[in-house]
This record gives C-alpha cells, structure tokens and sequence, in this order.
C-alpha cells in the first residue's frame, strides 16, 4: 500500500498508525523498531506537523517519498551534481514566484496535439541562463527588440520582459501553451517592456518583423523548420540591414547548420555553457562572410 495513511477508512490510533507504517514499508518498520519508536514517531510529528494522534500523516509520508528520491539522485549522480540540482530548481521555483508566473514542468507536444518530426517539446530553460545570455547583448536596452522563436509558456519573454526592452514578441506553434503564455504575461511583476505579445504560429511562417535585432531560440525545432526560421531572419536582415544577435540554446544544431547551409554572414562571437547541459552560442550577422562559409 502506498496510500494515503490518514485516510479515514483507516483506524487513526497510535498503534494502528505505527503498524501501518511497518506494514506498508519494511524499511521504516526496521527504523522505527531499532531507533526507540516513540521518539521517532515524536520527531516524524514536529516535522510534519502533524498536530495530534488524530492528525493526518499524509505529509509523513510525502516527506519520506521525496527522502527517497532525492536518496535515488545522489546514488545515481553523486553529491555535487545533487546540490547543483536543487540549486537549479529552487532558482527556477523563485524565479516563478517573484515574477508571479508559472512555467514550470515539461509538455509533450504529441499530448497537446501537435505531430510535428523537427519539433522539440516544451521544456522551459533555466532562469540564470537566461539572465547570463541577455547580459551579452551589446545593444542598448531601450533598442532592443526581442523575439523568442518556440516561447512555450513564456518564461524567456517574461524575464526579456523585466527589461526596458522596446519591444518583445515570442511565437509558439502551440495554442494551449501560447494560452499559458498569455496568462503569465497578464500577471507578470516587475514589468518594464510597453510591448510584449505572444503570437500562436508555426514559427517557419511567421515572417520576421524588420526591427528585430535580438533572436532567441532554445532549442525548439532543428531540420527544415530550423533551416527555414534562419532563412527567414537573413530575409529581415536583407530587407534592413542593421546588428542583429541570435542566441542560440542548444548550439550544437546551429552550428552544424550554419557549416552545411554556408551561412557565413552569421558570426559566433561568444559561447558558454550551463547547468544541466546547455551549450549556449550567441551570434551576430554582418555584412562581411564569416568563418562559417560563405554563402548567404
Ligand atoms: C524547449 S521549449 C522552449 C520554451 C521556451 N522558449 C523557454 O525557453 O522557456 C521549445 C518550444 O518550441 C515550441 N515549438 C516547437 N516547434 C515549433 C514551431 N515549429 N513553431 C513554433 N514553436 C515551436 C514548442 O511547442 C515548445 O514550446
């Protein structure tokens, strides 16, 4: 059994409890048994406030499964990348809650509909590697206009959001999460940007504005869809020449496409790497062929 143990279709007594938790699992029966039961029971109470004999133990046993799998965690990966872990997730969940927005948890597209070969599911991206790659942008604030390709639930358009920016667009094949997205940005705190919309599009149709000079894209689709989105921003490029910047999360995509396309007017001009196991490109296209090739 794994159920809830303060489920009232069981007894609640001391005794009931103590043998439900030996009973449904082994191990705590062998804890409880050699570590004097009653204080432990007593601790098990403090920490999960579990008021009287009578209370629930559900957060008893919600304790125990997260012990578990963090247990699991350090077993498979080791310490240091456990602490990198938490790190990462109790960034993310702050993140969230001081912009007062809720991105997290990952969607298969094919469960929301959408069958597409070259398309990524939505995973949102950390937050510091957000913040790190923005910080590499030399453009001026107030010049800028942003457009995450594959926004998702908006978390990038959020954070690029925060920012004076002059304007900040994101496009999401997905309806049900451009609707997430949409509702996030009505929430959003500390916003600073006038213009923030979220578009519902197949991002290889939509044709890119010719102000735009910052691309995002985190690792959203990669083939023809990729191949076609990048046409599509040498296209603005050539309509208005000006600096444009594209980072690129995860870059190894990228990168081969612009070596096998010869877009040599895309230059790398910085790389990083995050927490899990981003590799994370920025880029500029000029007028000179770059080390790339040079194509268009
Ligand atoms: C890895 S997630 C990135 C989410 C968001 N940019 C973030 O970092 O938090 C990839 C997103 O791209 C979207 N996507 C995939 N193919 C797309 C396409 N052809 N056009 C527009 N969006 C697409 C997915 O629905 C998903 O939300």
């Amino acid at each position: 059994m794994n159920g809830n143990l303060g489920d009232k279709r069981h007894g609640r007594g001391f005794l009931n409890i103590f043998y439900r938790v030996c009973l449904t699992r082994p191990q705590n029966g062998l804890i409880l048994y050699r570590a004097n039961r009653v204080h432990y029971i007593r601790r098990a109470h403090g920490k999960c406030r579990i008021r009287s004999r009578g209370g629930r133990l559900t957060r008893l046993t919600q304790y125990w499964r997260v012990r578990d799998k963090a247990w699991a965690f350090v077993r498979e990966f080791g310490i240091t990348r456990f602490l990198q872990e938490l790190d990462y997730r109790f960034v993310n969940d702050y993140h969230d809650r001081r912009l007062g927005i809720e991105t997290n948890g990952m969607v298969r597209l094919a469960d929301i509909g959408i069958d597409r070969e070259d398309s990524v599911e939505y995973t949102p991206i950390g937050y510091s590697a957000i913040h790190h790659a923005l910080k590499y942008i030399p453009i001026s604030a107030a010049d800028v206009s942003f457009l995450d390709f594959g926004s998702g639930k908006g978390r990038v358009i959020a954070v690029a959001a925060t920012h004076p920016f002059r304007k900040v667009l994101g496009v999401e094949i997905s309806a049900h999460l451009n609707r997430i997205a949409k509702t996030n940005i009505d929430r959003l705190r500390h916003r600073r940007a006038k213009h923030v919309e979220v578009i519902q599009s197949d991002a290889a149709d939509f044709v890119v504005p010719d102000d735009i000079n910052v691309v995002f894209l985190f690792n959203p689709f990669f083939g023809k869809t990729l191949k076609k989105v990048v046409d599509n921003i040498l296209a603005s490029y050539t309509a208005r020449p000006r600096p444009v910047y594209i980072i690129f999360f995860n870059k190894i995509h990228f990168e081969r496409l612009i070596k096998d396309a010869g877009y040599g007017r895309i230059r790398p001009i910085h790389h990083m790497y995050f927490y899990p196991s981003y590799s994370c490109g920025i880029y500029e296209i000029g007028n000179e062929p770059g080390i790339a090739g040079t194509g268009p």
